[in-house]
């Protein structure tokens, strides 16, 4: 298998020699029409015309509790119930990221509408009116379900997405001795994923063999956990999600539909479908944990910055590790020699709480970017100019230097574009009518990552490619960009490239999640067809590099090969694959990017309007111009929601998680989105990838809160620090 082996001194790739203009252009989403013409077949729409079996799940109506008994007598005697089926691999089957402590827990129900039985039967709505015959009897345990109330009692935990504890210096010691002491708290409270295709899985047997769709992000983890959830080897099942409509990290384990359709088909011998509905979707899954954030900034008295602390807690159920990351992009991306960064999870009978689209930045720059704001005014400095005096050199903690920073060039280009010299140099001093208006700033980075990631490529007698991965497209556009590098590098139109993702039986995959995706999958098609490069040049007795392809030939010297000539009737198959250590690794990588809104805030109401968004953002090089820029639009959309609307509530008594649905979570709608500006400026990262790019996806998410929280401080002069600002902690 061919692998990428990174130059000492970075130079050009075959990529910036390109002669295509395939690479970056705002090609539309290969599978865009597919989707919104129902041509695209989500897990649910699978064996459409098979004699198949439908699932209902039910739900535990109690918090922390033991199940004494189950009678499923009255459901099945139902006519046209299959089965009821129950037990710990039921109760289990939600737990996604493989707690190690969960299967210990016999009879358990850890949270609130936690599965405890599955119904099969002839229809959904046979299953449904089922469900509810399902008698269970549970004994209640004490139970926490908030975190308030039990500050200071969190565990530090190991298996977290970043260290607990990221210390430099003696933070203690250097913030009492600041010139200037900044001390604030903030709070985001938990939130829901809710793609719009909810967790939905079809399971089938032949023999011991299992086929499964199901709506994954990552589908060589999640074929280890659906097998684990049912105990057969990973070798036995075969899962398949080739178009997902969104995922947010909700999918990057599994949810209990995958594990409890297999179990249901198992059981009654026949394919079974499961979808979860919407209510099952935000209580079954996972969630984005609570966060509590102490920010502590010591400065000089001209007010650069000398020490940094941040310090957060959160929720998570017994025995998870996951933590939400707030700290991660705090620990490079301000400066101060004496640094603390520490997590903290506090245990609630609450949900799960896992990945959920940016987990670290999308929570922690809520906090970090409106305590810069505060900073700022403390100063009397603009908040641009105050940036401007505190941007690092170097990676602060870890001295190493960056492998690409232009955050000030996005802050200073979204301040010109969006006109930021018009802002009113005061709070509450602009007024139109009834409206207060107010302009905020806030900076974006998400750190980047490469995962391993492998491919093959198939081109045919005639010349045209097959791209084979494992890889999914949750809806960010990899079956068009993984087209357009496999285009680009082998000198194809775009559609003499098809390209075959979602499913476990192809070359093993990075999966989605991350942001990693587009740079991970797609530097493996790359090095495949560097190799298919290399065969054609071996065919053709030349060096390789010498070699150009454009239009179906091959270019060498003054000879101009059509490819079916050098393929001579073959077909040729090549693999590529890239590791995470396969670039240079001596270097702080991440994305950035600055954020600018403009609000206006209903001075009797406390009714916030967004009025103008801008995103300026820099992530290495640009695979589609298009599909970058609509998902950072996704990353503002989400920013208001977390600014403004967005709110899981957990009843406090009994876990319950209250606005468990699209009715009662409010998320930003058409009215509540004003028209949105994104602007990429060009940017090359070799110490990325072979691709040269970084993670766009999560990037537009980190920060846009809470350039809207310090407009609407700029508008009113009043500061919240616990989100989402609703009216009526303005009035
Ligand atoms: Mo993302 S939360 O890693 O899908």
């Amino acid at each position: 298998m061919n692998k990428h082996v990174m130059d000492e001194a970075i130079g050009e790739t075959r990529l910036d020699r390109n002669t295509q203009g395939v690479i970056g252009k705002g090609v539309d989403r290969y599978e865009g029409k597919l989707k919104v013409s129902g041509k695209a077949p989500y897990a649910y729409e699978h064996l459409i015309g098979e004699k198949v079996a439908y699932g209902y799940v039910v739900t535990a109506p109690i918090g922390r509790a033991k199940v004494k008994s189950i009678d499923a007598m009255a459901a099945q005697s139902l006519a046209g119930v299959l089965t009821v089926v129950s037990g710990d691999e039921v109760l289990h089957s939600s737990a996604q990221p493989l707690s190690p402590a969960v299967p210990a827990m016999k009879g358990e129900i850890l949270h609130y509408n936690q599965p405890v039985a599955l119904v099969v039967a002839e229809s959904f709505e046979i299953a449904r009116q089922a469900a509810k015959l399902v008698k269970v009897e549970y004994e209640a345990k004490e139970g926490h379900y908030e975190i308030e109330s039990r500050r200071g009692t969190g565990r530090a935990t190991e298996e977290g997405p970043m260290p607990a504890d990221t210390k430099r210096g003696d933070f203690e010691k250097a913030f009492a001795a600041a010139e200037v002491q900044f001390d604030q708290t903030y709070r985001t409270p938990s939130y829901q994923a809710a793609a719009m295709e909810p967790h939905a899985s079809v399971a089938k047997w032949d023999g011991d063999q299992l086929t499964i769709w199901s709506s994954c992000q990552l589908l060589d983890l999640n074929v280890q956990q659906i097998a684990n959830g049912i105990g057969v080897d990973p070798s036995k099942v075969r899962l398949l999600s080739p178009y997902i409509g969104g995922g947010f990290g909700s999918k990057l384990g599994i949810g209990p539909d995958a594990v409890l359709a297999a179990l249901g088909a198992k059981a009654v011998g026949r394919p079974v479908k499961l979808a979860l509905t919407r209510q099952n979707v935000f209580q079954a899954t996972s969630r984005r944990g609570e966060t509590i954030q102490r920010v502590r900034i010591g400065t000089t008295k001209d007010g650069k910055i000398t020490c940094f602390g941040h310090e957060s807690e959160t929720a998570n159920a017994e025995g998870e590790g996951f933590f939400e990351p707030s700290g991660i992009s705090t620990v490079f991306l301000y400066p101060g020699e004496d640094r603390l960064v520490t997590h903290r999870v506090i245990t609630t009978d609450v949900l799960t709480a896992s990945a959920c689209r940016a987990p670290g930045e999308a929570t922690g720059m809520l906090a970090t970017e409106s305590a810069l704001d505060e900073l700022a005014e403390r100063f009397g400095m603009d908040p641009v100019a105050f940036r401007k005096m505190n941007e690092p050199e170097k990676d602060p903690q870890e001295d190493l230097p960056f492998s690409s920073r232009r955050l000030l060039d996005c802050i200073d280009e979204g301040a010109r574009r969006f006109n930021w010299a018009d802002r009113p140099s005061k709070p509450a001093a602009r007024r139109e009518g009834e409206w207060l208006i107010g302009y905020g700033m806030s900076s974006a980075s998400r750190a980047n990552s490469l995962m391993a990631s492998s491919a093959e490529i198939e081109m045919s007698p005639e010349g045209r490619a097959i791209v084979k991965t494992s890889m999914t497209d949750i809806g960010t556009g990899t079956y068009t960009i993984l087209q357009q590098i496999a285009a680009e590098m082998l000198g194809l139109p775009l559609d003499h490239v098809d390209v075959l993702l979602g499913d476990t039986s192809l070359p093993e995959s990075s999966g989605s999640g991350g942001s990693w995706g587009a740079n991970s999958a797609g530097s493996s098609v790359y090095v495949a067809a560097e190799a298919l490069i290399e065969e054609f040049a071996k065919r053709l007795g030349v060096e390789a590099e010498t070699l150009t392809l454009k239009d179906g030939h091959a270019i060498s010297g003054n000879r101009q090969i059509p490819f079916a000539e050098i393929l001579n009737g073959d077909t040729i198959k090549v693999q590529g694959k890239i590791e995470p250590g396969d670039t240079s690794s001596n270097t702080n990588q991440a994305s950035y990017g600055a954020h600018f809104a403009e609000v206006a805030v209903n001075a009797t109401t406390g009714e916030t309007r967004v009025r103008r968004l801008l995103t300026v953002g820099t992530a290495g090089r640009i695979l589609n111009m298009k599909t970058a820029t609509s998902q950072c639009y996704g990353g503002q959309i989400w920013g208001i929601g977390y600014a403004l609307e967005e709110e899981l509530v957990v009843d406090p008594r009994s876990g319950l998680i209250v606005n468990h649905d699209l009715a009662e979570y409010h998320v930003p709608v058409h009215a509540d989105v004003p028209k949105l500006d994104v602007v990429l400026l060009e940017d090359r990262d070799p110490h990325a990838s072979p691709l040269a790019g970084k993670g766009i996806g999560e990037l537009a998410i980190a920060g846009v809160g809470a350039a809207i929280n310090n407009a609407i401080y700029n508008a009113t002069g009043a500061r919240i620090r616990s989100y989402p600002i609703t009216m009526d902690k303005l009035l």
